[in-house]
């Protein structure tokens, strides 16, 4: 089964508060979900691969060390998961980045696919989806089947905020994937938002209510 890894470092805590409150305006948000994704590229990328390497400093050769893994590939899932992209690229210039389009009906939360654009070389990369919000887990699982069926060998999940009925269910699904969170919530609510969750992601990145 895949680990569920909730990076409780004190920074990521402090500004997912403030990322939560009802008063946090647009501009905010946007630059604190920014922030926190920075902060939680740092976590997530803990165990990547180096290897030896030999450089000469101005007063003589020494060894050390460069990433030696796979390559990354970042995977927002529209339209929220790219208030992520920025902060992840800050620590991770070189990844290349795919989209993955969906949106969940109000009335029956299913996700529907819109769109995918996705680097040709999925298969050899280390894929990061990214959404701030893994709530029934249906658009997660359903982005997550789409990379597979595509190629997609390695692949992490990293969300802000998530209940435990979507925790369960990419659990279930994709045994194989390890789900990375600033927070593990209490519940769903009767609307399919995460308790006490931080509202619509995407409306309060993109200042859409
Ligand atoms: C939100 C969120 C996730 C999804 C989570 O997107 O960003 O993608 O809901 O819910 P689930 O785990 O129950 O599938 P939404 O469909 O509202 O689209 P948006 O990002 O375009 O606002
Ligand atoms: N999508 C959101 O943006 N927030 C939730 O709490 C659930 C789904």
């Amino acid at each position: 089964m895949g680990k569920v890894i909730v990076l409780d470092h004190p920074l990521i805590q402090h500004k997912l508060t403030y990322i939560r409150d009802r008063n946090t305006g647009t501009k905010d948000f946007r630059e604190l979900v920014d922030e926190v994704s920075m902060l939680m590229a740092f976590e997530i990328t803990r165990d990547l691969s180096l290897r030896d390497e030999t450089v000469e400093t101005p007063l003589g050769e020494t060894k050390t060390q460069v990433l030696d893994g796979k390559k990354i590939g970042l995977i927002p899932i529209l339209r929220a998961g790219l208030g992520m992209v920025d902060g992840m690229l800050n620590l991770l210039p070189a990844a290349k980045v795919g989209h993955v389009g969906l949106y969940r009906d109000p009335e029956t939360l299913l996700p529907t696919e819109y769109y995918i654009k996705l680097p040709s070389d999925i298969s050899e990369r280390e894929l990061i989806v990214l959404d701030p919000m893994l709530a029934t887990g249906g658009s997660a699982n359903d982005a997550i089947e789409s990379l597979k069926k595509r190629g997609a060998q390695n692949i992490r999940l990293m969300c802000l905020v998530a209940a435990p009925e979507g925790v369960e269910l990419i659990q279930k699904q994709h045994p194989d994937v390890n789900i990375y969170l600033a927070a593990l919530d209490e519940k769903l609510n009767e609307h399919g938002y995460i308790y006490p969750g931080l509202g619509d992601a995407g409306d309060r990145l993109f200042g859409t209510k």
